[in-house]
């Protein structure tokens, strides 16, 4: 996703010859990774993000990005001010730290822990619970919470499991809390290209990690349309922002059926 610059290469591809060329990494490291190419990618997801917890920070540090991700903190702001959030897929705690900054209160779930360690770090307070779970099979909590949010997410759940997803994640929230979701808009050269389509529908691209381990991934990038239609089986009032590289989508999760 975010790792590729300007030209479509990735930082962490362009990273290992900079350090070739500099000297800065053994040359065996940069003959590995010309190995690895020729090795078919891993598809684990739950392992690509293991493996990049160190590393995933990056992508918000490119400098274009600054102004949408500076309306992206105010819009999130906005939305969970005085609010008990449940977070899934974390991360390493970004919008996490944008959420505890107005919320009452965020439980911050995530598959790695390697990635809540990089969260932990962060210093996040005392209003803020990190907490390892699948976002498919989320633990049953003391109380509902009246927002969810799930950034850089929605573009990992496969199509013909949004509905089940959506179900699980707005059964632990209130009737009538925000859902809250932030994620990429393919922006060629920007965004890794789409490497192929499955029988669903859903993208995949190949990433490469620091290491020369390259991993199939799902990455789908819907219209608003899909959204709307999407988010509709649980939601009423769908919102969909959209900046130059991120759309953003708040709703309002209906009464559940009894
Ligand atoms: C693209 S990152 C998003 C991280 C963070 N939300 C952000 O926006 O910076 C995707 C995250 O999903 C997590 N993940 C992958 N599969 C998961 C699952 N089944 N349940 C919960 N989290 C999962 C990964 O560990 C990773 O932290």
């Amino acid at each position: 996703m975010d790792e590729f610059d300007g030209l479509g290469r990735s930082f962490f591809a362009q990273d290992t010859c900079l350090a070739q060329d500099m000297g800065g990494r053994p040359a065996a490291f940069g003959d590995f990774a010309s190995l690895l190419r020729d090795v078919p990618p891993t598809m684990d997801m739950k392992e690509y993000y293991r493996l990049r917890a160190q590393e995933y920070d990056g992508i918000y540090q490119v400098a274009r990005r600054e102004p949408e991700i500076a309306e992206l903190k105010a819009w999130l702001t906005a939305h969970v001010r005085g609010r008990s959030v449940l977070e899934i897929a974390a991360g390493t705690g970004y919008w996490t730290a944008v959420a505890a900054s107005a919320a009452e209160s965020v439980t911050a779930t995530d598959l790695n822990p390697e990635m809540l360690s990089v969260a932990e770090k962060r210093k996040l307070g005392p209003q803020v619970m990190l907490l390892t779970a699948d976002a498919y099979a989320l633990p049953h909590f003391a109380r509902r919470f009246n927002a969810g949010m799930a950034m850089l997410w929605w573009s990992h759940v496969e199509k013909q499991r949004q509905a089940e997803f959506l179900a699980h994640f707005t059964s632990r929230l209130e009737a009538g809390a925000s859902l809250l979701m932030i994620d990429q808009i393919y922006t060629p050269p920007f965004s890794s290209p789409i490497t192929r389509e499955d029988e669903w529908g859903n993208l995949y691209t190949v990433r490469t990690l620091a290491s020369g381990i390259r991993f199939e991934i799902i990455k789908n990038y819907p219209t608003d349309d899909e959204l709307h239609a999407a988010f509709a089986t649980v939601c009423d009032d769908i919102s969909v922002m959209r900046t130059k590289e991120f759309w953003a989508l708040s709703a309002r999760v209906r009464p559940r059926a009894l």
